[in-house]
């Protein structure tokens, strides 16, 4: 039963192209969360707890799903039962998008890798906030955290990309255990220039004062592509501004690891992206008491034990488990 994944599944879903199979999980995913018996065949495949206490919230285990793989927000219920101790949902923009023209999705198998230019395609903050408000009035709203993930519409200019997150935030933080900005996709033009001091100041400055006392824990969205001295200054801006959390990180454009004949243009993810982000994970841990939550190559018990020895509170999984399925999250479990 184990093995089910790699021997059948991931054969089946890379026969076909990446989006389609992404397309093809979520779908299946998505109809799983309306249908019972289905959420309960999926939860007898849970992985043991181990609660965690962080910014308030209770984590029945450190392991979380990463931001992108449910952009729409539309397998909640999947996700909690096949054993995520939490889910982040998103990346959430302002207004509806396509992001960029297909393909966009691309699998490395040699190097355990994806990379993705997917550019924010969403459904919308509008329509994302009525289907949570769906969700939430049926019984089926899940019983772990639920992190929502913000971001700049393309369409809207840098200049003017505090309002874009605050209408988003707006509509969408009733729904949020927490609120992720995600200021580091390399696949928007300008968006990791939010990372400057500067900008991201006025940011967290507008988004701590549209939350108010007592509101939802702020988490920001780190690139693995900093240098030390733009981390640090980073680090003193989210410290001034109360931020809860920092994700550490999203995608690489450091490509140096893939034979130029593979390669494409986007975010690189996976097995190659793991040293790095490991790094940046140890350097937030040592310079600041932010708690870190770690994303980036976690393939195996191994690596994620790696995330939490260099410091992170808990750890999100994507292309790992496109690679590995659900018994990754068993694998690291009975690590733990
Ligand atoms: C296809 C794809 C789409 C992604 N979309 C998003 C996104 O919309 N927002 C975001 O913050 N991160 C996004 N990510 C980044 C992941 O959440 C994660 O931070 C990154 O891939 C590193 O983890 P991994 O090596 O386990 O994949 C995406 C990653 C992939 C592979």
């Amino acid at each position: 039963m184990k093995r089910l994944y790699e021997r059948i599944v991931r054969p089946l879903l890379f026969s076909l192209d990446a989006e389609t199979a992404h397309h093809l999980t979520i779908e299946l995913l998505h109809r799983a969360s309306l249908f019972d018996p289905a959420l309960r065949a999926l939860r007898s495949l849970q992985p043991s707890s181990k609660p965690k206490t962080l910014f308030g919230l209770t984590f029945p285990n450190p392991i979380g799903l990463a931001a992108g793989l449910d952009k729409n927000g539309v397998a909640l219920p999947a996700w909690a039962a096949l054993g995520f101790g939490f889910i982040e949902i998103g990346t959430v923009t302002a207004k509806a998008q396509p992001g960029n023209p297909k393909p966009r999705i691309f699998r490395l198998t040699e190097q355990q890798a994806l990379i993705n230019r997917l550019g924010f395609n969403n459904d919308g903050a509008d329509v994302i906030a009525h289907r949570l408000a769906a969700l939430r009035n049926s019984r089926r709203w899940p019983a772990v955290p639920v992190g929502i993930n913000i971001g700049k519409s393309r369409a809207t200019p840098l200049e003017q990309a505090t309002d874009d997150y605050l209408y988003s935030f707006r509509m969408l933080r009733d729904f949020a255990d927490y609120m992720i900005l995600n200021i580091s996709s390399p696949n928007t033009p300008g968006l990791r220039e939010l990372q400057e001091p500067e900008k991201l100041s006025e940011l967290l400055c507008a988004v701590s004062n549209e939350a108010g006392t007592g509101s939802k824990p702020l988490v920001v969205k780190l690139s693995p592509d900093l240098s030390g001295a733009e981390l640090k200054a980073i680090l003193v801006v989210c410290e001034e501004n109360g931020v809860s959390g920092i994700i550490a990180t999203n995608t690489t454009l450091d490509h140096s690891s893939i034979p130029p004949r593979l390669d494409q243009a986007g975010g690189l993810s996976g097995a190659p992206l793991r040293d790095k982000s490991t790094a940046l994970v140890r350097e937030i841990a040592a310079r600041s008491t932010i708690p870190v939550i770690a994303s980036g190559g976690i393939f195996d018990a191994e690596s994620a034990w790696e995330k939490f020895q260099a410091g992170a509170q808990l750890i999100q999984l994507y292309t790992g488990l496109v690679y590995r399925g659900p018994k990754l999250l068993h694998e690291i479990m009975d690590r733990l």
